[in-house]
């Protein structure tokens, strides 16, 4: 028996019994930040400094808000969750200099490719001679609160640039008008063989173009609220697609779930949506290729609409293999008059916006260049009951 044994053995046990309490004491505290930690909906994390920084702490959250497991948390080299290594070396730069970071905006990768707009706070934890031993830090996930704040700017910026076309329109309209009277009265005072009548003739077709321009214009204005009709949505948009297609080598490939929910539309309004979209993909594939329409019941919580709106959705997107959008363009696509076709109006998607907007619903967008593009279209459902019309082919 050692000499520290029998000290043991001699522990007065009163004395034993309060440092049992204390030690019980003690586990129940750590227990207790053990489970705040591990409940929060808070990105908590430690891990190890420099360019090849690991993580070594990860709370639940962290491992859903990435979708990786904790191994694999573990095994891989932090810069991989970003979505650029450039950002993941300046918050180690800012934190090695100043020692710690407050609030930054960053963008991490979920496993599944996804952005995740994160609000990043950062400590280095350092030993008595300032060497950083771990980082630690807490990321809040803001991609909901930033996709909101953003949808609202949008709406904000249209709304104010379609007030200003309407009234543009308006006044367009009435010289428009004008116009066309003068030039039809002007044809009818001189022979039909004058050399004169083929300019005013050409003149005469110029003005159909800004007629449509202007009726373009209006719709995209405020006003022009859709006329909403029951309608048997999946054979009219595939019928819509197929026009815009026809003498093209594009093919169509198309499905539409069995199901699906009920939704009120304005006929004409939808068809120039379909329109400007299937136009839009075409156009990206000059040489032919395919676009796939797809008619879906929308799962909210998957398509992350549950905090935008309890409402059912139907979810139709557009996708062509063409030339894909540059990320610098993505943000703009939906700006009135943004094109980067020679004799594109850039009026296309933004009235297609608008109209979606104004049937309650939400567009959006996703591109890679060289792979192709997909429009997203949100339709809200009156009834999730399917459409019983017997008169209207099922697809
Ligand atoms: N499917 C797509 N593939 C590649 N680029 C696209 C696609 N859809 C839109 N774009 C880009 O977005 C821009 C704006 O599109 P939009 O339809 O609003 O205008 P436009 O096609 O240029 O002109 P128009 O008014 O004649 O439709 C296009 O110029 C193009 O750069
Ligand atoms: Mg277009």
């Amino acid at each position: 028996m050692t000499e520290n044994t029998d000290k043991k053995d001699l522990t007065h046990p009163l004395e034993f019994l309060e440092k049992k309490q204390i030690l019980d004491k003690l586990k129940k505290s750590e227990e207790r930040y053990q489970n705040l930690i591990e409940n929060l909906d808070t990105g908590i994390t430690r891990s190890t400094p420099g360019p090849d920084g690991r993580y070594i702490e990860v709370n639940p959250y962290m491992v859903s808000l990435l979708g990786y497991s904790k191994e694999d948390l573990f095994k891989s080299n932090i810069f991989k969750f970003h979505t650029n290594t450039g950002q993941a070396d300046a918050i180690y730069a800012e934190i090695k200099n100043k020692g710690s970071i407050q609030d930054k905006e960053i963008s991490l990768k979920h496993k599944n490719g996804s952005p995740i707009v994160i609000s990043y706070t950062g400590r280095a934890v350092k030993d008595t001679n300032g060497k950083i031993l771990y980082i630690d830090d807490i990321l809040v996930d803001i991609t909901l609160k930033k996709t909101s704040e953003e949808e609202i700017q949008k709406n904000e910026k249209l709304e104010s640039i379609g007030a200003l076309a309407g009234g543009i329109a308006h006044n367009f309209n009435n010289i428009m008008t004008s116009l066309f009277g003068n030039i039809s009265l002007a044809k009818m005072k001189i022979p039909r063989n004058h050399a004169a009548v083929q300019h005013l003739e050409k003149s005469e077709e110029s003005m159909q173009d800004g007629i449509k321009l202007t009726r373009q214009l209006l719709t995209f204005a405020k006003g022009g609220d859709p006329i909403k009709e029951n309608i048997n949505i999946a054979a009219f948009i595939k019928d819509a697609a197929m026009f815009n297609l026809s003498g093209s080598s594009i093919k169509l490939n198309f499905s539409s779930q069995k199901d699906l929910w009920q939704i009120g539309a304005d006929r004409s309004q939808i068809s120039q949506v379909i329109s400007n979209i299937v136009m839009n993909a075409r156009q990206s594939m000059p040489a032919g290729g395919q676009i796939d329409i797809r008619l879906t019941n929308s799962d909210l919580l998957k398509d992350n609409l549950l905090t935008i709106s309890k409402s059912n959705y139907i979810k139709i997107t557009i996708t062509d293999k063409g030339s894909g959008i540059r990320k610098k363009n993505l943000e703009k696509i939906f700006d009135p008059y943004f094109t980067t076709r020679e004799n594109g109006s850039g009026m296309g998607l933004s009235i297609c916006y608008s109209i979606i907007k104004k049937h309650g619903g939400y567009l959006s967008v996703s591109s890679q260049v060289g792979t192709g593009t997909t429009l997203t279209i949100y339709l809200p459902a009156i009834s999730t009951q399917t459409l019983k019309d017997k008169t209207l082919k099922t697809i």
